[in-house]
């Protein structure tokens, strides 16, 4: 198989690397990155585990190969939340809810959960459910992923004149 030698942009640092051309995304991030933020589940575009941004796009790492993200801005869960800092505000309003149990799917969610309430801050509940289709969780149930990104979108949107005169 031919290896080609890339450089992955991935959370502002730049990972020159050998791979080979059938190695996905997640392959490389995980396995030869050491990255364990981005995580294996079906590694085949259906889970949403092994999400990352890419060019501010979630996409499913394990869709992508490897050579075809060189020359994008990657960022992991890591990149956008430094574990050595205060947790995000999103990952507090998942821990209040309960929203995260065994955690492996919570790297993806809050990834998908972030863009959405860039994009859509008034995102309604079924606006957030339809989003975070491509995220299966085994444990949540999805009432308390939903409860937190409401409640975060609520934090960060304050609430409309109008709707404070009629409280
Ligand atoms: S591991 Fe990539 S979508 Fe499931
Ligand atoms: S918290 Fe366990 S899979 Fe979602």
């Amino acid at each position: 198989m031919i290896r080609t030698q890339v450089v992955l942009r991935v959370n502002g640092r730049d990972h020159e690397v050998w791979v080979r051309n059938d190695r996905t995304l997640l392959d490389v991030l995980h396995d030869d990155l050491g990255m364990p933020d981005v995580r294996y589940g079906c590694a085949e575009g259906v889970c949403g585990t092994c999400t990352v941004l890419m060019d501010d796009d979630p996409v499913s790492a394990c869709a992508v190969y490897a050579v075809q993200a060189e020359g994008h801005e990657i960022v992991t869960l890591r990149g956008w939340s430094d574990p050595q800092e205060e947790a995000h505000p999103l990952q507090k309003c998942f821990l209040e809810r309960g929203a995260s149990q065994c955690g492996f799917c919570t790297p993806g969610m809050l990834l998908t959960a972030a863009t959405l309430a860039e994009r859509n801050p008034d995102a309604s509940r079924e606006e957030i459910r339809h989003e975070l289709v491509g995220n299966l969780c085994r444990c949540t149930g999805y009432q308390a992923i939903v409860d937190a990104v409401e409640d975060y979108l609520h934090l960060s949107t304050p609430p409309s004149p109008e709707k404070e005169d009629a409280q």
